[in-house]
């Protein structure tokens, strides 16, 4: 097995830059496949503290190819600034490469987010980046991508024809239309640096595939924010499930070997929709004091909730996820009894699934299980065998309702805190990551 796509399993945030950056040391190329700078995946290692928007938390391995993907926005300013403070901080890096296709976002994208957000009865609560409004152009047929943006003589035609149409848009609502000639010349600036890292990417991952080089594709967001399998349209507009590794890197969907869903031990959403096992009370806010959940990218704080196994179950089969990375046990300590959701009561009738629609979504009621906690702090442990039983029968729990091994298990931030349970399922037999004792 040599190509592995990390995914979230949930809402966002259940710490796929973390597990990126432990795994990445043996990949050979670590692509992001969707999304922009609405991420914010943290790593943190050797008492640093890196936080990604746009660029793989691989790129920390000085031997990966970091790439950003076709299927990604990408905010030119945003990765050059990004690009900056990751080399001051860390030094050597892997090397960065982007692909051609993946599409720009310009400030007009930020100005029509606002915009729309504004407009909205019920609000999304987009982290107000411009992405929704990229991703619009690109559906549309009239976004500018990589490819041209670099190339000074299609982007100067490009822009002009794209910034008339939006600045009438713009004044549409009132607002002062953006000036060309400013943004023409920023944007260049950014566009002569930018250059040298764009590329062809898609025959340069089928390549590496065919010579048996590993591939790790790192996804952003989560599976329910999905523009397809999500809780639209409290979704982002780009597909973070493990299928958008396909559409957004040119691999073909037989040369996945192995899906990883990262998830947390409960579950957590940022901005609005339906979240049947929100905790309003004081249990909610422990988590999240306690879990330190406030958003990396807009500083919100997270909504926090019991773990929903029904949802988490719908992700393993939505992703066909192999081994699940269970993430932020260590927060759950201190509570004498939690509850885990192991199905939904609608209209009076139990559903043991997802419904698709999400007003009907908005009004399930959630059939708890009540299981014990544990009061021990877990940070320390670094094999099954130091936790307390009632940690390790959550985890069986978690197991036996998925279907599906848990192969990682991490009990805080740092990259030690980590235990690897069954490395088979991450990169095969040949995986060269060593089990901890279990
Ligand atoms: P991502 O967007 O999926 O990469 O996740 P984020 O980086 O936005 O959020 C995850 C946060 O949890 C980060 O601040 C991580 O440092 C932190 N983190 C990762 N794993 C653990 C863990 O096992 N326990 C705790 N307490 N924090 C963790
Ligand atoms: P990572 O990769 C959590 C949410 C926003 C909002 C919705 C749409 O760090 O897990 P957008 O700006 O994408 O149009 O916002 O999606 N959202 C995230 N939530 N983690 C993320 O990324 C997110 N990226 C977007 O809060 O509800
Ligand atoms: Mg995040």
């Amino acid at each position: 097995m040599s190509t592995l796509v990390i995914v979230g399993a949930q809402w966002g945030d259940e710490a796929k830059g973390k597990m990126v950056d432990v795994l990445g040391g043996e990949a050979d190329i670590v692509v992001r496949y969707s999304g922009g700078n609405n991420a914010g995946h943290t790593v943190i290692t050797d008492g640093k503290e890196y936080k990604f928007q746009l660029i793989p938390a691989g790129i920390l391995h000085p031997n990966v190819t970091a790439i950003l993907g076709g299927g990604m926005v990408v905010c030119p300013k945003g990765l050059l600034e990004e690009l900056d403070r990751t080399k001051a901080q860390k030094g050597e890096l892997g090397q960065l490469k982007i692909s051609s296709a993946a599409h720009v976002v310009f400030p007009y994208h930020r100005v029509l987010d606002r915009l729309e957000e504004e407009h909205r009865e019920h609000k999304i609560g987009t982290t107000s980046r411009g992405i929704g409004p990229a991703y619009q152009d690109k559906v549309a047929r009239f976004g500018i991508r990589m490819g041209e943006f670099v190339r000074p003589e299609r982007f100067e035609p490009r822009f002009r024809e794209v910034l008339a149409f939006k600045n009438r848009l713009i004044k549409m609502f009132g607002e002062a239309p953006l000036d060309f000639d400013e943004l023409y010349k920023e944007y260049s600036e950014y566009a002569e640096r930018i250059r040298p890292f764009v590329t062809d990417i898609e025959v340069l991952v089928q390549d590496a595939v065919q010579d048996g080089k590993r591939v790790l594709f790192e996804g952003a967001q989560g599976t329910f924010l999905d523009l397809d399998s999500g809780t639209y349209p409290f979704v982002t507009s780009g597909h973070p499930t493990a299928g958008g590794a396909v559409i957004g890197t040119g691999v073909g969907p037989r040369n996945i070997d192995s899906v990883l869903g990262v998830c947390k031990a409960y579950t957590t959403r940022v901005g609005g929709g339906p979240f049947p096992t929100e905790l309003l009370d004081s249990i909610g806010e422990q988590i999240r004091e306690k879990g330190k959940e406030y958003g990396t990218v807009t500083g919100r704080g997270r909504r926090c909730g019991w773990l929903d196994l029904v949802l988490l179950k719908h992700s393993c089969r939505l992703n066909s996820i192999n081994g699940l990375i269970v993430t932020r046990l260590d927060v759950l300590s201190g509570f004498e009894t939690l509850k885990v959701c192991t199905g939904y009561i609608l209209d009076g009738k139990k559903l043991d699934y997802v419904p698709t629609e999400t007003s009907d979504f908005e009004r399930v009621e959630p059939v708890y299980k009540d299981v014990p906690g544990w009061s021990q702090d877990l940070r320390s442990a670094r094999s099954l065998k130091d936790l307390p039983k009632e940690a390790r029968d959550y985890l069986d729990f978690m197991e036996e309702f998925t279907g599906t091994p848990i192969a990682i298990l991490s009990i805080g931030p740092d990259r030690e805190e980590t235990m690897i349970l069954r490395p088979e399922q991450i990169w095969g037999q040949e995986s060269r990551i060593p089990v901890s004792v279990v």
